[in-house]
């Protein structure tokens, strides 16, 4: 059954990613209009500290150095926001259930600067609400998924993220 599901979401992750149906990308410099970058994740502590990108229905990719306060239960995410200051119809929240921090991370020369944060329960993808995508090629010189990695969730995850 978990495999099943999980093709389902690899399915879904392919069949949405990187797509962003109401993008008319203005140039110029004016407010970007809802649903230009559905994967952006607003990441917040009680107000917003920064961004993520959606890389599944259930994690967000970020950097280490956002990582201010390392408990799932002090934040709050919103997908599909439009602004930090006005109604967002079409946004829905998410508390975490994990975060991941690169076991290497080092937060004086921000080497490894990235952190996983899995959200308590998936998204369902909208026109607001989708996730990037990763390349999905195989890894060069068969180097094998990293363990911190792995940890993260399944394997088809980590090798979509390793890759
Ligand atoms: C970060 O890198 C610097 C320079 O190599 C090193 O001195 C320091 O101990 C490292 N910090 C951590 C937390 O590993």
């Amino acid at each position: 059954l978990w495999s099943f599901y999980l093709e389902v979401v690899l399915y879904l992750i392919i069949l949405y990613c990187g797509t962003a149906p109401l993008n008319t990308r203005i140039v110029g410099g004016d407010n970007a209009p809802a649903g230009s970058w559905p994967w952006q994740v607003s990441l917040h502590l009680s107000s917003h500290v920064c961004g993520g990108t959606l890389i599944s229905d259930q994690w967000v990719m970020t950097a280490a150095h956002c990582i201010l306060i390392n408990s799932p239960s002090a934040w709050t995410l919103y997908l599909g926001r439009e602004t930090q200051s006005g109604p967002n119809v079409n946004e829905v929240s998410r508390t975490l259930s994990q975060i991941i921090i690169h076991p290497d991370y080092n937060n004086t020369l921000f080497n490894n600067d990235i952190a996983l944060m899995r959200l308590s329960s998936p998204v369902s993808f909208t026109n607001f609400i989708r996730p990037v995508c990763l390349q999905t090629g195989r890894p060069l010189y068969g180097i094998l998924c990293p363990d911190w990695i792995k940890l993260a969730g399944t394997p088809e995850i980590c090798f979509l993220l390793y890759c």
